[in-house]
Formats: C-alpha cells, sequence, structure tokens
C-alpha cells in the first residue's frame, strides 16, 4: 500500500515565488510516489485573527493557486480544514494527550514570549489561545489522517514531532484498549516530517529571504507590467554594463537559476563573468523566463478565481471524500476512549 503524504497551507496572503519553489512546487511531486492529501488550514490562519472578508479571499486564492499549479483532485484528497469537523473534535481529544509544557516549549510561542520581553511587555501579551495550541490543531491536523509523511518548511519540523509524541502517547496510554486492539494495530501512524532539501531559500528582491514579512516578494500571479516592474526592482551593485559579473554575488543570478536546468545555468553564468551585460539586461532575461514558466498558471488561476462554482465544487468533493475517511475513524477513536 501506498504511504499517505499531507500537508496543509495557511491562507495567509499572496503566494510569491519562494511559496512555489519551496513548498508548493516539491509537496506537488508527492502526488507521484504517495497517497497525498493537501488542505487549506483555514482555522490555522484564524489564529492572526484576519478580517472575514481577507480570510474568504485568500482561501479562494490558495485553493486557485494550487490547482493552477497542476494539483489534480480526483489524484489527491483537496479539501478545506473547516469543512471536516472531526478534526476539531479530534483536536480536544489530543489536546488531553499533550503537556502544556510540549505547548510552552513551541518555537513560535517562545518567540512572541520573547519578543515581549524585550519590548518590556507581559510575556503573553497578545497571544491568544489559538496560537498558544496551535500545534494541537496541526496534530489533529496529521493525526486524522494517518499520515505517515508530512512535507513541511523547517520552521515547521517541530510541530511534526510534537504530533508523532502525542500520538505516542495516546497509542501508549490505550495500548491495552481492547477496542483499539481490534487488529491489535496502535491506532495512530507515527508522522515523519519531511523538508524539502532540494531548495535552498529562495532570496527577495533586497537580498534577506523571500518572505511577506519583508515586503520583498515577487508575488506569483501579478500581470507582466507590474511583474516586470518587481524583477526591475531587485537590488544590483553599480557595476557598469561592461564589467564582468560575479553570478555568485548577484541576486538576479540567484532567482534566475532556480528557473534553469544545469546546462542553462552554465550558459548565464558564462554570460555573467564575460561582461558586456548589464543588470538592466541581467533583469530582462530573467523575466523572460520567469514570465513563460508563469503564463501557464497565472492563465489558469485567474480562470478558476473567475468560476467560483467550480472552485466550490472541487472544494464540497475534496470535503466528502475527506469526510468519508475522518468519520469512520473519529468513531473508532470514540471507541476507544469510552465515549461511545
Ligand atoms: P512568508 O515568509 O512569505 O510569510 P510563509 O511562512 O507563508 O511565507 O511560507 C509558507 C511556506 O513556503 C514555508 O513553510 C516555506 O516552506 C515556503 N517558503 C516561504 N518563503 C520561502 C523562501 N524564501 N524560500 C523557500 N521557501 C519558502
Ligand atoms: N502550520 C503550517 C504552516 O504554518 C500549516 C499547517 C497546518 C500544516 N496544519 C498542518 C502543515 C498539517 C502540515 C500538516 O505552514
Amino acid at each position: 500500500m501506498l504511504q499517505r503524504a499531507l500537508t496543509g497551507v495557511k491562507p495567509t496572503g499572496d503566494p510569491h515565488l519562494g511559496n512555489w519553489l519551496g513548498a508548493i512546487a516539491p509537496a506537488l511531486e508527492l502526488a507521484r510516489d504517495y497517497d497525498t492529501f493537501y488542505f487549506i488550514a483555514d482555522y490555522h490562519a484564524l489564529t492572526s485573527t484576519p478580517a472575514g472578508e481577507e480570510l474568504r479571499r485568500h482561501v479562494r486564492s490558495i485553493a486557485a493557486t494550487y490547482l493552477a499549479f497542476g494539483l489534480d483532485p480526483k489524484k489527491s484528497v483537496f479539501y478545506r480544514q473547516s469543512d471536516v469537523p472531526e478534526i476539531f473534535e479530534l483536536s480536544w481529544i489530543l489536546s488531553c494527550f499533550t503537556p502544556k509544557g510540549f505547548m510552552n516549549r513551541a518555537h513560535a510561542y517562545k518567540d512572541a514570549v520573547a519578543r515581549n520581553l524585550d519590548a518590556g511587555k507581559d510575556p503573553d501579551d497578545g497571544v491568544n489561545m489559538g496560537v498558544f495550541g496551535y500545534p494541537v490543531l496541526m496534530a489533529a491536523d496529521i493525526l486524522m489522517f494517518n499520515a505517515d509523511v508530512v512535507p513541511v518548511g523547517a520552521d515547521q519540523k517541530q510541530h511534526v514531532e510534537f504530533a508523532r509524541d502525542i500520538a505516542e502517547r495516546f497509542n501508549l496510554h490505550y495500548g491495552a484498549s481492547k477496542a483499539s486492539a481490534t487488529e491489535n494495530a496502535p491506532l495512530f501512524h507515527l508522522p515523519e516530517a519531511r523538508i524539502s532539501s532540494a531548495v535552498k531559500t529562495v532570496v527577495g528582491l533586497d537580498g534577506r529571504k523571500m518572505s511577506k514579512s519583508y515586503d520583498n516578494t515577487l508575488p506569483l500571479f501579478l500581470d507582466e507590467k507590474p511583474l516586470l516592474k518587481r524583477v526591475n526592482q531587485i537590488v544590483t551593485n553599480s557595476q557598469s554594463p561592461e564589467e564582468p559579473k560575479d553570478p555568485n554575488q548577484s541576486h538576479v543570478f540567484q532567482l534566475h537559476q532556480l528557473l534553469l536546468n544545469p546546462g542553462e545555468e552554465g550558459e548565464l553564468r558564462k554570460r555573467y563573468l564575460a561582461g558586456g551585460m548589464g543588470w538592466g539586461a541581467a533583469k530582462k532575461l530573467f523575466f523572460e523566463t520567469l514570465n513563460e514558466r508563469l503564463r501557464g498558471p497565472r492563465g489558469e488561476y485567474n480562470r478558476l478565481l473567475a468560476d467560483s462554482a467550480y472552485l466550490d465544487s472541487v472544494l464540497h468533493e475534496g470535503k466528502l471524500r475527506a469526510r468519508s475517511l475522518a468519520a469512520p475513524f473519529l468513531e473508532t477513536i470514540r471507541k476507544t476512549i469510552g465515549i461511545q
């Protein structure tokens, strides 16, 4: 039987080149070798309490993005977290197997506390219980479908480890229970994080990590003109067109090579080193490659966003498929814990 891979995406903003190369593309590749589950973690996005209209828009944008980049909703299960109420019941159950100390040690929470202390504020200032319990809901996302592999960015590794620890504690507690031992197998699989190592961090326009928080991104679905404008904002040095340029020191090259095969990368490297190519020309070359790669997905994305009936039907189908697995499994879990 195929192993199961599952990953969630928080709908928090317009997706950018770093999201595509660092998260979307590697996650979608897994559909070749795994039984794949992709979902939109809308209730996780609520921890930052966005405006209702904004959350609704981002959910549709993320759904259209994954479909535009090739997610096949017939092959993979693709759903919205909030459409599967079983996950939230499981989240409560798992919270009773989660030592509070785990949550105290969660990176995101610890960082928030450290920032507050630095600013002389109360340690828990601005921290809602959703932020504190975030990893438990994430464990429920993963364990509800007994995922074996969870593709995530390095920042999420600790969360997957919590899910594994929580699963182990649950399995251990009910190990002797007849109800859970129908097949003598522990109820929960122990998930493993899969950190995509092939992709380095994608640099932003200013040379820092590309991130929404730095406003240095190349959003994936800008029209050509504004996209070119963004590309022209990539920071360069003041070398004249004639001077040879060191590709390893250039943000333009670092971004461009991510879209090339090794042969093409070698050619581009030579053009930089030969001199005679100004930054304007280097940016134009990069823009052409990028635009060529994004043309298809951009068209598809715009088409999908305009066709809300189709998007709704895909998510509805995903909900039915997800719940057809989640509901019976939750029944088994309830029996195991003595709720039924
Ligand atoms: P942002 O930093 O823009 O807020 P997110 O944290 O929403 O991005 O990123 C979602 C996922 O996209 C991350 O878990 C990570 O895997 C990937 N990602 C984001 N930025 C980059 C980047 N610059 N390079 C590589 N991967 C990235
Ligand atoms: N916490 C993840 C992020 O911020 C999103 C997420 C929620 C997730 N639930 C998940 C990822 C389950 C993998 C599995 O990127």
